[in-house]
């Protein structure tokens, strides 16, 4: 039998953290032979809902489900881990400046990257979904210097799942059918979906997304902006922010740097520029992905259409 997997999610009592443990325990996130145990951390306030978590993984009774830990101390949570994913910050509130949640995320930031730096595993994979995620995983990464730089990412897998579900929605095909988008930047409203390179698995084999769809309009007008401002319109909708949403997209997100994109497939990750595409090294910036072997690599020269976008 393999060893389990020791899987931090921090924020564990939260929206997000409720909707991704039961995915880990039931293999969704490393796969469906490989067992797991859960690291869960949150605050001191949220300590008795985290107790409540930890029970209801317990009555659930998941074969892959080795053990489960549920503490409000970050060292104590990040020991031994091998995937750390971010959940808990400090989010913006109404009527906060942008500086204001800065400085609280950079303090907790900062205690998170020195307790994974000092106690999690060697290999330990980082994914910050906490906004604003780029910056908090820049934030983690300036404070654990000893971390290797490949192994701090951010989640921008959900603004690409959602490019594939509305391109999936207009074409009227699988979601699974549809492949190959990009986003670029950021995990916010300033990202760029580009879809000049997606394609369409049909019956008379794979087809660009721009010939299927063949309305320009709607593909560099509403699709774009419908991506874009996709948390805001769930926000509307569930007056809570999304939250099944991101925790399968995390999953995705760590399953595929770990098992390895498909042959001819990339994914969109929020991962620290070396200066491709003309970003400047060290920021943490979404680009196209393809992953082999426990490692991602930039897709590189097949864009020349984004540097007319740029
Ligand atoms: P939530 O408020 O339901 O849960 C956050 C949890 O984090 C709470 O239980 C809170 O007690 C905990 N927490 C706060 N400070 C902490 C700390 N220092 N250490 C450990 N835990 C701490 O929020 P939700 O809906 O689960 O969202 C979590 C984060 O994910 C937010 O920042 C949100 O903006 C972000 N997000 C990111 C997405 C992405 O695609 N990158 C998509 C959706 C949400």
């Amino acid at each position: 039998a393999r060893d389990p997997v020791r899987v931090l999610v921090t924020g564990a009592a939260g929206q997000i953290g409720y909707a991704i443990v039961p995915m880990v325990a039931r293999g969704v996130m490393l796969g469906p032979d490989q067992p797991v145990i859960l690291h869960m951390l949150d605050i001191e306030p949220a300590a008795e809902a985290l107790k409540g978590v930890k029970m209801e993984l317990i009555d659930a009774a998941f074969p892959l489900l080795k053990g489960v830990l549920a503490t409000t101390d970050v060292v104590e949570a990040c020991t031994g881990v091998n995937i750390a994913v971010m959940v808990g910050g400090f989010p913006r509130k109404e009527g906060m400046e942008r500086k204001d949640v800065m400085s609280k995320n950079v303090s907790i930031y900062k205690a998170q990257a020195s307790a994974l730096e000092k106690h999690a595993a060697a290999d330990c994979k980082v994914l910050v979904v906490a906004n604003p995620a780029n910056t908090n995983a820049l934030i983690l990464k300036e404070f654990a210097p000893s971390i290797p730089e490949k192994n701090i990412t951010c989640l921008t897998r959900l603004d690409h799942n959602r490019a594939l579900g509305q391109i999936s929605e207009r074409v009227n095909v699988q979601v699974s059918d549809v492949k190959n988008v990009i986003i670029w930047g950021n995990h916010s409203s300033t990202q760029y979906p580009d879809v000049n390179h997606a394609t369409v698995n049909t019956s008379s084999g794979e087809k660009p997304v721009r010939e299927l769809v063949a309305d320009d309009k709607w593909l560099n007008g509403d699709f774009i902006t419908t991506v874009q401002q996709r948390g805001a319109a769930i926000i509307k909708a569930r007056k809570l922010s999304s939250a099944l949403s991101a925790a399968s997209s995390a999953c995705d997100h760590i399953r595929d740097w770990v098992l390895g994109t498909p042959k001819g497939t990339w994914v969109s990750m929020g991962v620290y520029s070396d200066g491709s595409y003309g970003i400047q090294s060290g920021l943490i910036y979404s680009f196209p992905v393809t992953c082999e072997g426990g490692k991602w690599s930039i897709v590189q020269g097949e864009f020349s259409l984004f540097r007319e976008i740029l």
